[in-house]
């Protein structure tokens, strides 16, 4: 809420969304919202909210690396993509994270937040290869301006134990040409 309320509402993409809390937020935000995630139970449950809230969330019943491969041959770009919570080995979560920043438009913004691999037995999954750590954010997110790169106390979000990583970033308009 802190990140996003400034920023004009636009076309927003919440990976791996579950049960929508960001989605539905951002929705009622005035956000133009696409929901992806593997589970229609979840997806479902995205849909009751929205309705019951008055909000319209696109709800995709995909897996997220589709989802933005069919993104990009579309031409759609997203002012705002959201990671939460998702957790994919290092392969693909390199892949995920090639995929984000080519589908984030000039100037939008990626939020991502996820438990720190410090959180190692006690939040997330037991892989620590898995959690994330900055060095491993900042080398993936290259191409972009990472305005925020923090680490909070887990138990301020979902409660529980831990320590989260949470990243703010942006793309600039790139190398200028000619
Ligand atoms: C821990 S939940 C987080 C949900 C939500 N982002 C939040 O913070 O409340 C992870 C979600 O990502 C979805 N997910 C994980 N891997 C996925 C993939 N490859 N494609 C689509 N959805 C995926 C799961 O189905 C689950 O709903």
């Amino acid at each position: 809420m802190e990140l996003v309320s400034p920023l004009a509402p636009g076309q927003a993409l919440d990976l791996g969304a579950g049960e929508g809390r960001n989605s539905l937020w951002l929705a009622k935000s005035g956000w133009t919202v696409v929901a992806v995630d593997a589970s229609q139970v979840a997806l479902d449950r995205i849909g009751e909210f929205a309705a019951a809230d008055g909000v319209t969330v696109e709800a995709i019943h995909s897996d997220i690396i589709d989802y933005l491969q069919s993104a990009r041959a579309t031409g759609r770009h997203f002012d705002l993509v959201v990671l939460a919570y998702l957790h994919p080995s290092p392969e693909e979560r390199a892949a995920l994270l090639d995929a984000v920043v080519a589908s984030l438009s000039t100037n939008g913004h990626l939020f991502i937040v996820g438990h720190h691999v410090s959180s190692l037995g006690m939040a997330g999954p037991p892989d620590p290869s898995r959690l994330y750590s900055e060095d491993d954010l900042l080398r993936a997110l290259q191409p972009l301006e990472v305005l925020r790169l923090d680490r909070r106390d887990g138990a301020s979000d979902v409660s529980e134990p831990g320590v989260d990583v949470v990243l703010w970033a942006t793309k600039g308009p790139g190398p200028r040409r000619g």
